[in-house]
């Protein structure tokens, strides 16, 4: 569930890959495109047959790990502000994705594939245009020829490249984008499509008559499932091309008409002090969101670069504060300076005995650890905003050791907090007395439990 837009882009490898090798023997003829298939999946059974099986499972994969994707980017509220773009541009491949899918089943030419082609045409004659009705293709006296799978196969084609162009744009404000699954995954996921090709191989229905009335072929729940659904409602293909254009484009305004939670709204973006800054681009590296420009120098002081904060794409997280080496950077009230105060100011007694423990405020209930033992507690926007300086304060302070608890590390909200993490733990240096915990939502005493432990296990250090 931390890697659905990678899986994402696994099956569309997978899917582009097998293809090729699909596209190799396929006959773009009306008399020639069902038996090619069929002479691949029959007669070169153990290789043919396997990776047109791969694709259509991969296929299948795409539209479920998308629909995941949706609701999980929808229900974790990783949608709006400086997510828009990614949020818009996942809209718009939903129709795509899905035309790509009709389009594939329409190639094999067998009932069910003329089911979908002969529906899709009638829907598509409901707008208006000055092209011949599609549906006309489809009776025996016709206008069908080689040209309807040559355009096909185009359509096809060039339906895959717009979702990797649209996909370009998707990833344009992520910083380092999580494209690949982790290795494990991609490999037990590769050996799922494997075997499930062997044990339950896609195959192709009679071949598609176009002298008898369509057929009622088994159901397809992942791309054809409109059709019957169209029917079962007697929905006429305007009505239809209405209801869809209206759910797409409310998805598409979820970002502007969902209300913010209170914390996010008030949010302040970050600020570049240019006084103190020397154009290193470390803060641009950190940031999670493509939020930090970097331009030629422009105060002529004597250094190269400075940077800019794109304040409608900054999310607020302060990965950018510990990142930066100079005092150049604030985050609302959060500087360098501010941390130095509030750890002297919230425990003037220093810390001794004690573990000092920041709490990414998106981690759940912070009021949770209001009953442990010997700690003191401050309230981060994000686990990540913790650099070498705040965390050797606490512990040149005398605390036992300091513990960060935030989001489970795969699903940081702000996506990079536990790279900057690892990287404050190699800039103190004493990694062993600083701890990162995952806050469990779900049963909080585990995470209370670590803590404790962590205590004893600083303690003994
Ligand atoms: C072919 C389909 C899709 C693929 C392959 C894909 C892939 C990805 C990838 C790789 C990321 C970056 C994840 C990260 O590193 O944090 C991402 C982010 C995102 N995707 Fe998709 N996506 C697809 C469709 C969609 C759809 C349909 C939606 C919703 C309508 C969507 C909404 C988002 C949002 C809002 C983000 C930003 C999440 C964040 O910043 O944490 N995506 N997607
Ligand atoms: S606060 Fe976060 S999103 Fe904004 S500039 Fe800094 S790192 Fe980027
Ligand atoms: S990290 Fe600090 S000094 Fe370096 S470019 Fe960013 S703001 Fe300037």
């Amino acid at each position: 569930m931390y890697n659905l837009g990678a899986l994402g882009y696994f099956f569309i490898w997978t899917i582009l890959i097998s293809g090729v090798y699909l596209f190799i023997f396929y006959d773009l003829h009306l008399d020639g495109a069902y038996n090619s298939v069929q002479r691949l999946t029959v007669g070169q059974k153990y290789y043919g047959g396997v990776i047109r099986s791969i694709h259509r499972y991969a296929s299948d994969g795409l539209a479920l790990v998308v629909a995941l994707h949706l609701l999980q980017t929808l229900f974790s509220d990783r949608f709006r502000k400086y997510r828009w773009l990614a949020w818009v541009s996942g809209v718009v491949i939903l129709p795509v994705v899905w035309f790509e899918g009709v389009t594939g089943y329409a190639m094999v030419f067998d009932e069910k594939g003329k089911m979908a082609a002969i529906q899709l045409a009638g829907w598509l004659d409901a707008i208006p245009s000055a092209l011949e009705p599609f549906s006309r293709n489809f009776i025996p006296s016709g206008t069908m020829n080689s040209l309807f799978f040559l355009v096909l196969t185009f359509l096809h084609i060039t339906l895959a490249s717009l979702m990797l162009l649209i996909l370009w744009i998707h990833c344009m404000r992520i910083s380092r984008p999580v494209i690949n699954p982790p290795p494990r995954l991609a490999l037990y996921v590769g050996l799922m499509l494997l075997l499930l090709s062997i044990v339950k191989p896609a195959v192709s229905g009679p071949p598609a008559d176009l002298a008898a009335l369509a057929s009622n072929p088994d159901e397809d729940w992942f791309y054809l499932f409109p059709f019957p659904l169209a029917d079962a409602f007697a929905a006429a293909p305007s009505t239809i091309w209405l209801v869809s254009a209206g759910a797409l484009l409310t998805l598409s305004a979820m970002p502007w008409i969902v209300r913010e939670p209170r914390a996010a709204a008030k949010a302040v973006p970050a600020k570049v002090d240019l006084e103190y800054c020397t154009g290193c681009e470390q803060c641009h590296k950190a940031c999670p969101f493509e939020a930090i420009n970097i331009l030629p120098r422009s105060d002529g002081r004597d250094y190269e670069l400075e940077v800019e904060i794109l304040e409608e794409r900054c999310a607020s997280c302060g990965l950018c504060l510990p990142a930066c080496p100079f005092p150049a950077i604030s985050v609302g009230y959060w500087t360098h300076e501010f941390f130095d105060k509030r750890i002297a100011e919230l425990f003037p007694g220093g810390l001794k005995g004690r573990i000092m423990l920041f709490v990414c405020e998106r981690a759940g209930d912070p009021d949770v650890f209001n009953t442990l033992e010997n700690t003191a507690k401050m309230v981060v926007p994000c686990a990540g905003i913790l650099g070498a300086r705040a965390v050797t304060a606490c512990l040149d302070g005398g605390a036992d050791g300091v513990v960060v608890a935030g989001c489970v590390e795969e699903d940081c909200h702000y996506r990079l907090s536990q790279r900057r993490l690892d990287i404050t733990r190699l800039e103190i240096g004493r990694i062993k007395r600083v701890k990162t915990v995952a806050v469990s939502r779900f049963s909080p005493d585990k995470t209370l439990d670590e803590i404790r432990k962590a205590h004893e296990g600083f303690k003994r250090e």
